[in-house]
């Protein structure tokens, strides 16, 4: 069994920043549609949460076919009481982002492209889960600042090598940098990579779980990591 230093290529002692650009590297070659199998990514993705939920040489931490011990991680992604995270109201740099299940759009007849969506939406009395706001700390991507504010958002591969953390941006800008599958056709169309993707405006609206538009589910990849993380809920 490779460890999960060597699974990433990375030495033990990687700080954050080289651990996620070995990953980010990685990911894109492992992808399905570059020629990798999603048997590679689970392994490499897996791999990738151990080393960065303090993994070290000297454990005994089984990681084959994707599955082992939950991490601390995954545990703060599940909302264990201990690990719960500060709200960023502290933070005067933090983005203010008003966000909208993509999948309650359809529920009420309403459209990706109506101007009024989330006036509607506001006045809706949607659940927290499908409807409201949170803050996005400048040291956190979208997902980490949902997933840190207790809400699940879907993911698969964290890295840019798929669709499922899509999000539309309706106003307001957000970057998404460094290596990604995402076409420029779907750019142009203000759909972003909520796990790599930062807040660039003090204030944004975005919808979430756009990852069945068209374009975009042809780029997933099955969301493992998410369900494991999830099959609890
Ligand atoms: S989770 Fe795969 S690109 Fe974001």
């Amino acid at each position: 069994m490779d460890s999960p230093f060597e699974i990433l290529g990375v030495d033990p002692d990687a700080d954050d920043a080289e651990i996620d650009r070995a990953y980010r590297r990685r990911v894109i070659d492992v992808h399905p549609d570059q020629g990798g199998s999603v048997e590679e990514f689970h392994r490499l993705r897996t791999a990738y949460e151990a080393v960065k939920d303090g993994y070290t040489p000297e454990q005994d931490a089984p990681v084959e076919n994707g599955k082992r011990e939950a991490t601390r991680g995954e545990a703060a992604r599940r909302g264990d009481a201990d690990s719960a995270s500060a709200d960023g109201e502290d933070d005067p740099d933090a983005a203010r982002v008003e966000y909208l299940n993509y999948e309650v759009i359809d529920d009420h007849g309403w459209d990706l492209g109506d101007d009024d969506l989330f006036e509607k939406a506001s006045a809706a009395g949607l659940d927290h889960e499908d409807y409201g706001q949170f803050l996005v700390r400048p040291n956190e991507t979208l997902l980490e600042a949902a997933e840190n504010r207790g809400y699940a958002w879907p993911y698969a591969c964290r890295g840019g090598a798929c669709a499922n953390c899509a999000v539309a941006v309706f106003e307001g800008e957000m970057d998404t940098p460094g290596d990604h599958i995402l076409p420029s056709t779907m750019l142009d169309s203000d759909i972003r990579l909520s796990c790599m993707g930062r807040p660039l405006s003090d204030e944004m609206q975005v919808v979430f779980n756009v990852k069945h538009l068209p374009g975009l589910d042809e780029l997933r990849l099955p969301p493992y990591p998410f369900e494991q993380a999830h099959m609890n809920d």
